[in-house]
């Protein structure tokens, strides 16, 4: 008798494709990378895309051989051309996930409809706390402390059209000492930051974390 064999669905053996959108050091870019590469994460970052052609991360990229294309909105006449620019590029990567792992520019109106629920974002305080619109590296911290909260942590969310205010996947608590300083503050989030990310990944990519898939199930379902 022919043995039957159970071969997993390719739908879900498929490793995911990811592009990630990073202006920094790229920190959370080279730690998703090598998740990606160990297998940790059942998933392929296929690209980096950055707005700025001087970006650290730019050189860790090149090192782990990852593809990268600059986006310089300084480069295009209107904002709304860069939208249209990024989401054509975007489009031809056909990605199943963008993460923003320090991307500075707001994301257009163009990727948000096309990519909807699909466009991550990490958050270095527990937000709606310290989000918004010039709340990025050690900005958040002071104004953590300026307020006296007594915790702090890490969100991930949705990306929405406004900075920071998108859908709230995971969170993360960090305590606040008497003695720490925006700095110091910044360098304990920092440390947890890139396990804190890959864990929430692997909570999405199982389907243990829903994204919300309020549009077109074909397109959003990753
Ligand atoms: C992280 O702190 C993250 O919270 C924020 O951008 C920073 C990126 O850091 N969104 P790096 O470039 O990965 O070191």
């Amino acid at each position: 008798m022919k043995k039957v064999i159970n071969e997993p669905k390719p739908a879900n053996n498929k490793k995911k494709r990811l592009v990630i959108l990073a202006s920094g050091t790229g920190t959370l870019f080279l730690s998703i990378v090598k998740s990606c590469k160990t297998g940790h994460l059942k998933a392929e970052v296929i690209h980096l895309i950055s707005d700025h052609n001087q970006a650290p991360v730019l050189e860790k990229a090149k090192k782990e051989n990852i593809s990268v294309k600059i986006l310089n909105p300084k480069k295009f006449s209107s904002f709304s051309d860069w939208d249209k620019a990024l989401c054509r590029y975007l489009k031809s990567q056909k990605p199943d996930l963008i993460l923003l792992a320090g991307f500075i520019k707001k994301i257009g109106p163009g990727v948000l409809s096309f990519f909807k629920n699909r466009i991550l974002n990490i958050h270095p305080s527990l937000l709606p706390r310290h989000g918004g619109y010039g709340m990025y590296g050690v900005h958040v911290h002071r104004s953590v402390l300026e307020v006296g909260d007594k915790k702090t942590g890490i969100s991930i969310h949705l990306v929405s059209e406004e900075y920071d205010a998108g859908p709230i996947l995971a969170q993360i608590e960090i305590p606040v000492s008497p003695k720490d300083t925006p700095e110091s503050l910044q360098k304990k989030v920092k440390q947890i930051e890139p396990t804190f990310y890959i864990s929430t990944l692997r909570k999405i990519l199982t389907g243990e974390i829903p994204l919300r898939k309020d549009t077109n199930p074909e397109e959003h379902n990753i």
